[in-house]
């Protein structure tokens, strides 16, 4: 969604800004702008589209390489009113010294701006965002606060979520940024401030982070910064954290989109996922060891997490019911921050976010806290708001995933989830340890070749994807660990080639998606060698009947699998456990290549945000 990048310090800001707006494109965007002061003036520049557009506009102009000193960039991702220019941010108040960009949604921006409008004051978007700078800009210029008390009165007015970073001409060696519900961090470097919505923007230049929390107002003044509480303005101390993440993890290297490189980083994320995390006799999982005792009493666990971390959710679900024995229910956080959940503070809540922003995901942490329900958090950025939020909590560790569409965040949850259910089994006695564990590490130990093989086939999974390139419907069918996966691979396809398709479970097409069933549909099956597996292959006569073209995803060699597919995309002879995975790699390419051929926007498919910040 909407992403911050702004600069204080003596360098020209503009060209930082530029690089940090387009490390935060992947957030996904329908405008972008900056702004800066100027020899006592605000100046800003905005366009619809893209950071190239922006970029295009500002080299036209002197401001460009004559900027030194305080400036903010930002990208929206449209909510309130249509994504143009007049609606792009920053946003200025009616004095047109103030500017401001934000992250979030005002919620009672109507009630606000009835109030602004009494006061005469007029407006010039459709945007809530522009509610409040011109609140700041009513306590700054007809109230008289000082610009630091006017923009803290302002946040005490507002109901909803904001990570903002706001200018003033009259000040111009002050630069104030604030956070609640959106993320920010401040980037410290000698006599240089950074300040963005994630770190993507900041690491370039420094590793000394401090990551904002709820209702947190950092005031920027000369080569000072003061983090006060919004509420109180009492100063506060906080930790400067020292982030380790490199260069590199934001880039594409040698490949032309993110999404493809994160598909073929899985050949070590998900054993970096692993490391460190067993011992010959026991998982170790330290992040959840202060409440590990009352995790493994709990007899209820929800799951709850947003698209593809709901998916790796179902994984979960499945194999903890069948290891440890507990009921598992997995619900999607937008309903379960809403539904009458059962919750008490036996309950162990577990929420899965990539991002560690989602708001519905972190919504639901907030309510099962209050419940007093135990909350773990399996998120992969650190200090993010789900993981400060969560109790407790295991780190995905698969790298920075900058590709909107989730793909090696998935197979490293799945790999958490079975970490977790492991440990949960061990502790309970529900399994025979020694051979279980022994079995899951010897599975293992060969993954980064099997994942390695798999991405050996993808020219020949290519070819197959491109031979289906022109279908308008797919089908995915998958039993027990693999409906989940089904559901993914159609949700990759959806998501960046724009073509309709849904997964089910294998035998459950038949209580109505079979009605779609034509010789255009083409319909993949995900067949391990496995218990369900000549159950599977009725599915496959059923829909063979009925002229569907089938695509198989099997560790299978036999003839009659063979003989019923029209394509047949062979994996390792490797568990249950590791098929799973193998075939949501397979699913990913075959997503990419068709939106490849199909010249979609990979990294950045239409409508939609990398973290869904807003409910
Ligand atoms: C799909 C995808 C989304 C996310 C969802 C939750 O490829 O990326 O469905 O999985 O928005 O995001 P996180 O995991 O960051 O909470």
């Amino acid at each position: 969604m909407c992403g911050i990048v702004a600069y204080k310090g003596n360098k020209d800001c503009h060209p930082i800004l530029l690089d940090g707006l387009k490390r935060l494109e992947y957030r996904g965007y329908d405008s972008a702008g900056t702004a800066c002061n100027h020899n006592g003036k605000l100046v800003v520049t905005k366009c619809r589209g893209k950071v190239a557009d922006l970029e295009r506009i500002l080299k036209s102009r002197k401001i460009y390489s004559d900027c030194s000193g305080s400036g903010m960039a930002h990208t929206r991702w449209a909510t309130h009113g249509e994504p143009n220019r007049k609606n792009a941010h920053p946003h200025v108040d009616q004095s047109g010294k103030i500017a401001l960009i934000h992250n979030g949604i005002i919620e009672n921006y109507i009630t606000l701006k009835k109030f602004l409008k009494n006061k005469k004051i007029k407006f010039n978007s459709d945007t809530d965002t522009e509610v409040l700078v011109q609140l700041i800009g009513y306590f700054y210029n007809k109230v008289g606060l000082d610009f630091e008390e006017s923009v803290r009165a302002s946040l005490q007015r507002v109901d909803g979520a904001y990570g903002i970073v706001v200018l003033n001409s009259d000040e111009p060696d002050m630069m104030i940024a604030a956070r609640s519900g959106s993320p920010l961090v401040l980037g410290i470097k000698d006599h240089e401030f950074f300040l963005a919505s994630d770190i993507s923007p900041i690491v370039k230049y420094t590793k000394q982070i401090i990551y904002l929390d709820e209702k947190e107002i950092v005031v920027l003044k000369g080569d000072n910064y003061d983090i006060k509480s919004v509420d109180t303005n009492l100063s506060l101390s906080k930790e400067i954290k020292i982030i380790d993440h490199k260069i590199q993890d934001f880039e594409k290297g040698n490949f032309d989109y993110f999404m493809h490189k994160e598909i073929h980083d899985q050949n070590y994320s998900i054993t970096n996922t692993l490391k460190g995390r067993s011992n010959d006799h026991d998982i170790l999982l330290n992040g959840l060891s202060k409440y590990w005792n009352d995790i493994k009493e709990t007899n209820r666990i929800y799951i709850t997490a947003c698209g593809t971390s709901w998916h790796a959710g179902l994984i979960g679900k499945n194999i903890i019911e069948k290891f440890a024995k507990i009921p598992v229910h997995v619900e999607y956080a937008s309903e379960f921050r809403y539904n009458d959940t059962i919750l008490d503070n036996k309950t162990v809540v577990i929420a899965i976010s990539q991002s560690g922003e989602t708001a519905d995901t972190l919504a639901a942490v907030n309510k099962a806290n209050d419940a007093g329900a135990i909350t773990v958090g399996i998120c992969n950025v650190p200090g993010s708001s789900i993981a400060r939020a969560t109790d407790c909590g295991i780190y995905t560790r698969c790298g920075h995933e900058i590709g909107v569409a989730s793909t090696k965040a998935f197979t490293s949850q799945v790999v958490i989830l079975y970490l977790f259910c492991l440990k949960l089994a061990s502790s309970r006695k529900t399994i025979d340890v020694k051979t279980t564990l022994t079995g899951f590490f010897k599975d293992f130990s060969n993954l980064d070749k099997d994942v390695e093989i798999v991405l050996r086939k993808e020219k020949y999974i290519r070819k197959v994807a491109l031979k289906y390139k022109n279908a308008s419907s797919f089908l995915y069918l998958g039993r027990g660990l693999n409906f989940p996966i089904a559901l993914e691979g159609a949700l990759k396809l959806k998501e960046i080639s724009y073509i309709h398709a849904e997964g089910y479970p294998a035998a459950e097409m038949k209580h109505g998606p079979i009605a779609l069933v034509d010789k255009n549909m083409p319909v993949i099956f995900i067949v391990p060698k496995d218990k369900t597996y000549n159950k599977i292959l009725s599915n496959i006569e059923e829909i063979k009947s009925r002229k569907g073209k089938i695509i198989s995803i099997t560790n299978s060699k036999s003839k009659r699998l063979k003989d019923l597919s029209d394509d047949l995309i062979l994996l390792p002879n490797v568990s249950p456990y590791l098929f799973s995975l193998l075939a949501t790699i397979v699913l990913q390419l075959f997503a990419f290549f068709i939106a490849v051929a199909k010249k979609r926007d990979v990294d950045q498919p239409r409508n939609l945000a990398k973290s869904v910040t807003v409910e």
